[in-house]
């Protein structure tokens, strides 16, 4: 394969220059890390799955009219994606208190909140993500309230839409982590999702057992984490089982 440039290294994704300007080619590795990188570990065979889930859940975004960066899936690890400038903000959306608002808030695991939270963590490893509120966003000029609006009115359709779709396959949408960028096409910018989507940044929980299908498998010591993955990737119906022509459709729990 060609040497590619290599633009930028994160914990579980490569950023290459892509094929033309404005493109960037997204790379899935299998290494999982937890608690700001305190834990580390190689999961094979996530980077696939997150490439192929991530692929799904940013299309059928897109079908329902939320921009995003995804441009194609180009092989097993690799999607082209749109070149944008990151907004230096982790949006996390609950439903369900799980994780660090359980411990922060001592909210039950499991609990429904009363309606769905939106919340803001600077992306800073140095600092370990540390939770903001639009007051520091807007202050220290990390993005404009209008940007802010616009992100957090995206985040709720993003959370409306998905919990509709992982509920008909019998999975609840506990929390997810979203990244924005900004896109310039002339002298307009717009905001896009962009990062993924994956059980790396999502909380999955059975509906009926509760049992946890995502990366808290890695963070907890559940074990199986791969066979989580795979089980979401599954009842999407994305899981080639027999090679990559048995594609199904989503399968429909009553
Ligand atoms: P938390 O409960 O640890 O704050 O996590 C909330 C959600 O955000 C959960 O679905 C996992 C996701 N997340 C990330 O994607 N990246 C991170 O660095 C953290 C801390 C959480």
């Amino acid at each position: 394969m060609a040497r590619r440039k290599q633009v930028y290294e994160g914990k579980a994704k490569i950023l290459f220059e892509g094929p033309e300007s404005g493109t960037l080619i997204q790379y899935f590795k299998d290494d999982a890390t937890a608690f700001n990188n305190k834990k580390h570990a190689v999961i094979t065979g996530k980077g696939v799955l997150n490439n192929r889930i991530s692929e799904y859940l940013m299309l059928k975004l897109q079908d329902v009219g939320i921009p995003t960066h995804f441009v194609r899936r180009l092989n097993m690890r690799e999607q082209l994606i749109r070149e944008v400038e990151i907004i230096p903000i982790e949006v996390v959306i609950r439903n369900i208190a799980a994780g660090s608002m359980s411990k922060r808030l001592g909210i039950e695991e499991g609990t429904m909140l009363p309606r769905s939270i939106v919340e803001y963590y600077l992306k800073s490893d140095e600092l370990g993500d540390p939770m903001i509120t639009e007051e520091h966003i807007t202050a220290f000029g990390w993005a404009s309230y209008q940007e802010i609006d616009e992100i957090m009115s995206m985040a709720l359709r993003v959370n409306d839409f998905l919990s509709g779709l992982f509920l008909g396959v019998g999975l609840k949408l506990v929390d997810f982590k979203l990244e924005f960028g900004r896109l310039w096409e002339d002298e307009d910018m717009r905001i896009i999702l962009a990062d993924e989507i994956s059980p790396d940044n999502c909380r999955l929980w059975d509906v009926k057992t509760n049992e946890r299908l995502d990366k808290d498998r890695f963070r907890q010591d559940l074990g199986k984490v791969e066979e989580g993955y795979q089980e979401i990737a599954r009842r999407l119906g994305i899981l080639p089982e027999a090679g990559p022509r048995d594609m199904r459709g989503p399968e429909t729990i009553q």
